[in-house]
């Protein structure tokens, strides 16, 4: 069965076909992230008219070399995300449910996060999932397809949204995870002079599994503040800014981990692209967790696309009339 995904949630415009919800066909994505560094951010109107001007080429180099009779159904993000950007995909896969007769399936952003983990992989249950994105941090645990139930997250900003507003109190370019993370490599943490905890890591030792982000933007901006020779020390805090994010997360995971003992370990969402994290959860947390299998998508399968879109409706396959789907910028991961 081949399904075509659209993904337009925020500044991507995605399209991908995939097979049985495991065989990337294509898998295509525009970005308008160089137009929101100009601005600092994303600037939801900017975003939706780059949506309007990308989709029907990305959705028409997602289907090259083949025919929409190779296409069995349609799956599309209608939530959360910004309501202008998420109109797009939804009205254009509408549009075209009704024009080739498909059968369409409404998506859930940060449920297809989760399903990048089942592109040429086959996690077991129960899976314990972190979903680390722009706009949201869950630890949910995941009995069976589409069955999850929350266990913890931000209380305040999330991790990526936490990157995001750290690089720019350090004047790097958004998006923040990457750069901050390209800013840390220049800064050597073996050096025994360094604390390699200039930050907080805030509800560490509290007993459950949530977070608290909103902290650390004001730490950074009081260290930019205070410190003359900021320019030089951007790798520095940088490195120390990713450490207490990734050590937040890390740390809390292995709490879960420990408690519920599930079978598989799925990161998620754009954050789970940083490599820190990424060598962090395999050489601490799973060199020790024999029993636990980690999944970690490929990066360019963490950051929005649409085969993971496609991948969830495969898996959730439930379509409905295109007359009854409309775009729901405040879905949560359990609704
Ligand atoms: O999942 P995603 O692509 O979009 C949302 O659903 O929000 O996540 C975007 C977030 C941004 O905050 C971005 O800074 C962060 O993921 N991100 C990263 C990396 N790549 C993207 N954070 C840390 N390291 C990265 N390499
Ligand atoms: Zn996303």
């Amino acid at each position: 069965m081949k399904i075509l995904g659209i993904e337009t949630s925020c500044d991507e415009t995605a399209a991908a076909v995939v097979e049985d919800g495991k065989k990337v066909i294509s898998n295509v994505v525009a970005s308008s992230s160089e137009m929101h560094a100009k601005t600092g951010g994303v600037i939801p109107e900017n975003a939706a008219r780059q949506q309007i001007k990308s989709i029907i080429p990305v959705i028409n180099e997602s289907l090259e070399g083949l025919d929409k009779n190779d296409i069995d159904a349609i799956a599309v993000t209608v939530g959360p995300g910004l309501i202008g950007s998420l109109l797009i995909g939804v009205e254009t896969a509408k549009t075209l449910a009704h024009l080739w007769n498909k059968p369409i399936v409404p998506v859930n952003h940060l449920v297809a996060h989760i399903y990048a983990n089942w592109i040429n992989s086959t996690p077991e249950f129960p899976a314990l999932v972190l979903v680390v994105s722009g706009g949201h941090t869950d630890l949910v645990m995941m009995k069976n397809h589409g069955n999850f139930k929350w266990i913890g997250g931000t209380r305040d900003d999330a991790a990526g949204e936490a990157f995001d507003k750290c690089a720019r109190l350090l004047s790097l370019l958004y998006p923040g995870g990457p750069s901050i993370s390209s800013a840390a490599e220049k800064f050597n943490f073996e050096n025994p002079k360094l604390e390699k905890k200039l930050f907080p890591r805030p509800l560490i030792n509290d007993d459950n599994f949530d977070w608290s982000f909103s902290g650390l933007k004001t730490a950074v901006l009081r260290t930019v503040q205070n410190t003359k020779d900021i320019e030089q020390r951007v790798p520095e805090i940088a490195a120390e800014v990713q450490e207490a994010i990734v050590d937040s997360l890390v740390y809390k995971c292995q709490k879960a981990i420990d408690k519920f003992k599930p079978k598989s370990f799925l990161l998620s969402g754009g954050v789970a692209a940083n490599s820190r994290l990424r060598e962090k959860f395999m050489h601490e947390v799973f060199a020790k967790n024999e029993k636990t299998g980690l999944h970690v998508p490929e990066a360019k399968l963490c950051t929005d696309n649409a085969a993971a879109i496609a991948a969830c409706a495969y898996y959730n396959d439930k379509p409905v009339s295109w007359k009854k789907i409309t775009a729901n910028p405040e879905l949560t991961i359990v609704s």
